[in-house]
């Protein structure tokens, strides 16, 4: 690999968070609960039966945080609006003091010369629309379009960069397939139903921004996407990494750039298909201007005849190097997907919005010495790099994540910062990565 690569002008270099995974405060500025905080509050669902009531208490201390992500040289930020501020009853009128704190956020970053990037559903869905069916009822896609349009109309003048969804696949399948996400379900035709009426309310979302958008601004969705290959050379693993690229990548990017769901998957899923009304189709594959890409590892699959629903299960290869939460490292998987994505569906512009990996971090002498972070971020950077290098329009790349933070079902165990948290005192202390990172931003390279 070569010694120091350059990016392109103007490239973004940011880092990423979610609400509920930081903010905290879940009882303030007239919120109303969401189906994370009732999840994270039945027992047995989070690892040491943590929850978001506090996180890194970043409502309070956003000001400070800001001020953290001068200090990495941040150009973009990315983060979420928590649904339930804006619609505490999940539809009504929007909550005015919920949407002023994001209002404060936004002027605090723009005085920090730091571009936001907001993503306006990150799985913390109001309670009360879950009580209506939630995600398997179509009419919160309809619920969706005017939280966006309402988010726009408040707070549009300041923001620039939209996107709809955060990851469909995971919160259609891991809160509705395997149980591990709220709500909780474990059920095949629920989950494909949500996984339709995620990308429903992404075109509902794409609609009502495009109504209040100014030229320049730009929208698009986020998804989590991988290369998929098989573990042996079997027709049995091949089918199985067909199938699974088909789940997780296909039947969203079909969807998007052509339109439909792919044919295969479709006969994949049989009679638990969802019910798509005419129409859907056309409002969920309108034109975006961004594709949001989060890379983490690749699905390595392998045919298993016990493997519910689909008799596929991924696998890490027995030497290969992976982070604390049993993830394999694996960067060319990175440029493999934008590769991947550029060819096959040409999206005019990509962010990679999240890639990043969790350590097990510890302090000494006040400070945090992570090179295996550091390593993975400039391995993948690298990887990036070559793909831009192939024409791959890719625009900005923000590590996940800011801070170490709330990880779902996962809770505070899994520390993903580039910014260390002492979730007893809400110090923050920049580890080695984040320095290094700073590094990168203001020099606009990577040294391999
Ligand atoms: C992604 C999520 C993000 C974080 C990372 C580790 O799937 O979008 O919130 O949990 O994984």
């Amino acid at each position: 690999m070569t010694d120091s690569v350059t990016f392109p002008e103007h490239f973004v270099w940011g880092a990423a968070t979610a609400a509920y995974q930081i903010e905290g405060a879940v009882r303030e500025g007239g919120r109303g609960i969401s189906i994370w905080d009732t999840f994270s509050h039945t027992p047995g669902k989070v690892a040491n039966g943590d929850d978001g009531d506090v996180a890194c208490d970043h409502y309070h201390r956003y000001s400070d945080d800001v001020a953290l992500m001068r200090e990495l040289g941040l150009g973009g930020y990315r983060f979420s609006i928590a649904w339930p501020r804006v619609f505490p009853t999940g539809s009504g009128r929007p909550n005015a003091e919920g949407l002023d704190f994001y209002r404060r956020l936004i002027d605090e970053l723009h005085a920090a010369d730091i571009t936001p990037y907001v993503t306006l559903y990150h799985w913390d869905l109001p309670q009360a629309l879950q009580d209506q069916g939630g995600w398997g009822n179509r009419d919160t896609a309809l619920r969706f379009g005017e939280y966006a349009h309402a988010v726009i109309s408040a707070l549009g003048s300041g923001v620039q960069h939209w996107f709809t969804i955060n990851e469909p696949w995971v919160a259609a399948f891991l809160g509705h397939l395997m149980g591990l996400h709220a709500p909780g379900a474990r059920d095949l035709p629920l989950a494909l139903q949500a996984a339709h009426n995620l990308m429903l309310a992404h075109g509902q979302g794409m609609s009502a921004l495009r109504s209040e958008m100014r030229p320049g601004d730009e929208a698009g969705i986020v998804l989590n996407l991988a290369p998929v290959q098989p573990a042996g050379d079997s027709n049995a693993d091949l089918e199985a990494a067909a199938g699974g690229d088909g789940i997780m990548n296909r039947w969203f990017l079909d969807a998007l750039y052509r339109g439909h769901y792919p044919d295969d998957v479709a006969r994949l899923y049989g009679d638990a298909m969802p019910e798509i009304a005419p129409g859907d189709m056309e409002l969920i594959s309108q034109p975006t201007d961004v594709l949001g890409i989060n890379y983490y590892f690749r699905w390595l699959m392998a045919h298993d005849p016990e493997a519910q629903p689909f008799q596929a299960r991924l696998v890490v290869p027995p030497s290969a190097p992976v982070t604390a939460m049993g993830w394999e490292v694996y960067p060319e998987g990175l440029y493999q997907v934008l590769t991947r994505v550029h060819a096959d569906y040409g999206p005019s512009r990509i962010l990679v919005t999240e890639n990043g990996a969790a350590y097990e971090d510890v302090v000494e002498d006040g400070q945090v010495d992570d090179p295996d972070r550091e390593a993975y971020l400039r391995e993948h950077l690298l990887q990036a790099y070559r793909a831009i290098e192939e024409g791959v329009p890719l625009g900005g790349y923000f590590v996940w994540s800011l801070l170490d933070n709330f990880e779902w079902s996962l809770g505070y165990g899994k520390r993903f910062g580039v910014i260390y948290v002492d979730y007893a005192t809400q110090e923050r202390i920049v580890k080695r990565s984040g320095h290094w990172y700073a590094q990168v931003t203001r020099e606009n390279r990577v040294t391999g």
